[in-house]
């Protein structure tokens, strides 16, 4: 396998060989240590997913589906309602892990239909049916992310500067990714490209798994601090902006991790176009706008404790951590989906691919 292959065949999320359980790439090791964490408990899903052992929108999905597919094995029910009773505990248990990315209850409602659609059905051949339908849901997300990732690259140049915010490369998703799967599809492909990563505070997700992904590809990769995005586009190294999303609202409001906004707004003062990509199962059309989508809050230690050596701030200073901002529609070039490339006005746009 070449360096661009064994970053794009990461797996960091699947079933275990026995079918039981799921296992995962603990994304908080990276980029110290690969170690992979096998969940089997609802509790176990739920703190990997919390605690960002998994993370990203779509890696969310997917491990929620296989998630609920091992806990409903191990559901012990006299008959449909019983079982259909402790399925929908573990989909509300899991569902609350993390608010914002809409992969996640999108991944569980379609688990869920898959039970409920089959309520004459005997319950082992339920259990058959989720199997399949939580092996789809990766398999599409592969295609998937491979066509964002095309069409994505259609908007590039050999040469480019690119910037680039939190981690939406494979790590996040599977093969190619979505925000950063041009980059990988055009290395493959010969084509050079100069990728400045965010470092993506206070989770650090650029410079701990975006940073790691690039150089390891062999793409030349820059990581700069956050602040330093305004300095690379006023120098003009800086051609196009690509980031992936949590969740879009009908209007094409888009929420990504915190910073986004910023850049969006940095790169429409310098005239820089800023590109979404990422699956319509992220297009959230039941949420008007960006107002309708709920920022999840994380805790202060984030900011004031984690990787550094001593706290950077006193215990009782006040901290606000919002994980996710939501960059304004009118900010954004377009929207990259696995069916096509969506330009404003997004109302109509977007709704065209449903
Ligand atoms: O808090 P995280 O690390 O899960 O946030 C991830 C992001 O914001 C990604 O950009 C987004 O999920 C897209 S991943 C393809």
């Amino acid at each position: 396998m070449n360096h661009i292959n064994e970053i794009t065949h990461i797996e960091s999320v699947r079933l275990s060989d026995d079918g039981r359980s799921v296992v995962i790439i603990d994304q908080t090791q990276l980029p110290n240590r690969t170690e992979y964490l096998t969940l089997s408990t609802a509790k176990d899903i739920w703190e990997a997913i919390y605690h960002l052992k998994v993370r990203g929108a779509p890696a969310i999905g997917i491990c929620a589906g296989y998630g609920i597919y091992c806990l409903a094995l191990q559901i012990k029910a006299e008959d449909y309602d019983g079982f259909l009773r402790e399925f929908r505990k573990n989909k509300e248990y899991l569902d609350s892990a993390r608010p914002t990315a809409v992969n996640l209850s999108w991944a569980l409602n379609r688990m869920e239909r898959i039970v409920t659609g089959n309520s004459d059905k005997k319950i082992t051949e339920i259990l058959e049916f989720l199997k399949e339908e939580c092996l789809k849901i990766h398999q599409e997300d592969i295609s998937m992310c491979r066509a964002i990732s095309e069409y994505g690259l259609s908007l590039l140049k050999d040469g480019d500067g690119i910037l680039t915010h939190c981690n939406a490369g494979p790590l996040a998703t599977s093969r190619y990714g979505t925000g950063q799967g041009p980059l990988f599809l055009g290395k493959e492909r010969g084509m050079n490209f100069h990728v400045f990563a965010d470092e993506t505070r206070p989770l650090l997700q650029g410079a701990r798994l975006t940073a790691y992904e690039l150089q390891k590809a062999g793409i030349d990769v820059t990581l700069i601090c956050d602040n330093m995005a305004g300095i690379v586009m006023k120098n003009g190294w800086v051609q196009a902006c690509m980031v992936g999303c949590d969740r879009v609202a009908a209007n094409g409001d888009t929420a990504n991790k915190i910073g986004t906004s910023g850049v969006a707004v940095l790169a429409k003062y310098y005239g820089i176009p800023f590109y979404v990509l990422g699956p319509t199962s992220t297009i959230d059309m039941e949420c008007k706008s960006g107002a309708d989508i709920h920022i999840e809050l994380r805790e202060p230690e984030e900011i004031k404790e984690k990787f550094f050596r001593e706290p950077v701030a006193l215990k009782e200073v006040k901290c606000y951590n919002p994980a996710f901002d939501v960059t304004d529609h009118n900010l954004i070039t377009a929207i990259v989906t696995e069916k096509g490339i969506c330009y404003p006005p997004y109302t109509e746009s977007l709704a065209k691919l449903f």
